[in-house]
């Protein structure tokens, strides 16, 4: 079977999961983050190498303050539960998107985590914390810019190999398959410039319903499509 080597996911419905049930939103939120953990398990032995997936937009700001108390606590618990497993799994984790409003308590467990897997490489796992794509491409026009002054390269030789380095998932090559739960059909900011050419697949389950039997199916169905990339069949 064809595995796509990127897995990127938008964990979506938490909220509505928990609305299903009577429960507060942050009993979604808390299912979901203990979800994530199954889904990277069945990724690995899957054969999956890398997965992305968006824990938090940079518009996710724009919710009740007592939600964004619970999801940060729920993520700040994740991080330190799944810091051993990490290590014992051979796994590398890595954090995109801004860092200056998030805590600086989480910032330093996500960079002792980072640290400490750095140099894992049976599965890279990226999680998206105060992520938008959108931010992201303003931060590698910055950075190109930055780096004018002191590098030495011409307004041509920016090509879209050159302009992806500088962005957040630029060491690594582009989802394969973006997964997106919830019954929602939209990219809500995620990578925006990586995803161009990604198969998408929309499940109307909510991300506490996606488990790992579903992560399977979903790659059975990436498995089953044909990627053109503009060419035709002869
Ligand atoms: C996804 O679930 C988690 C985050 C966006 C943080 P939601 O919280 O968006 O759940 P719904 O979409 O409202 O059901
Ligand atoms: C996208 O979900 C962001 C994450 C899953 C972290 P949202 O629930 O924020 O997206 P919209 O608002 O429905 O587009
Ligand atoms: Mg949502």
């Amino acid at each position: 079977m064809n595995v796509p080597y990127h897995i990127a996911i938008i964990m979506d419905g938490n909220g509505r999961w928990a609305r299903a049930r009577n429960l507060p939103r942050n009993a979604g939120h808390r299912e979901g983050i203990k979800r994530l953990k199954e889904i990277i398990k069945a990724a690995q032995k899957a054969g999956v190498k890398i997965v992305t997936v968006f824990a938090f937009s940079t518009e996710n700001w724009n919710r009740p303050k007592k939600e964004l108390s619970f999801l940060f606590s729920y993520l700040e618990k994740f991080i330190d539960s799944y810091k051993r497993e990490l290590i014992e799994k051979g796994i590398r984790f890595k954090a995109i998107g801004r860092r200056d409003r998030i805590g600086e308590k989480i910032v330093r467990k996500i960079e002792a985590v980072e640290k400490i897997t750095r140099d894992n490489n049976k599965l890279i796992f990226n999680i998206a914390l105060d992520y938008g794509g959108r931010w992201d491409i303003l931060g590698a026009v910055r950075g190109i810019i930055k780096d004018y002054s002191c590098k030495h390269f011409k307004a041509s030789d920016i090509d879209e190999k050159f302009f992806k380095n500088y962005l957040s998932l630029g060491e690594f090559p582009e989802p394969d398959l973006l997964i997106r739960t919830s019954g929602e059909s939209r990219i809500s900011n995620f990578l925006i410039w990586d995803l161009a050419y990604s198969e998408f697949y929309f499940t109307s389950l909510f991300w506490p319903d996606f488990d790992s039997k579903q992560f399977q199916k979903a790659i059975k169905v990436y498995s089953e499509r044909e990627r053109r990339f503009g060419r035709i069949d002869e």
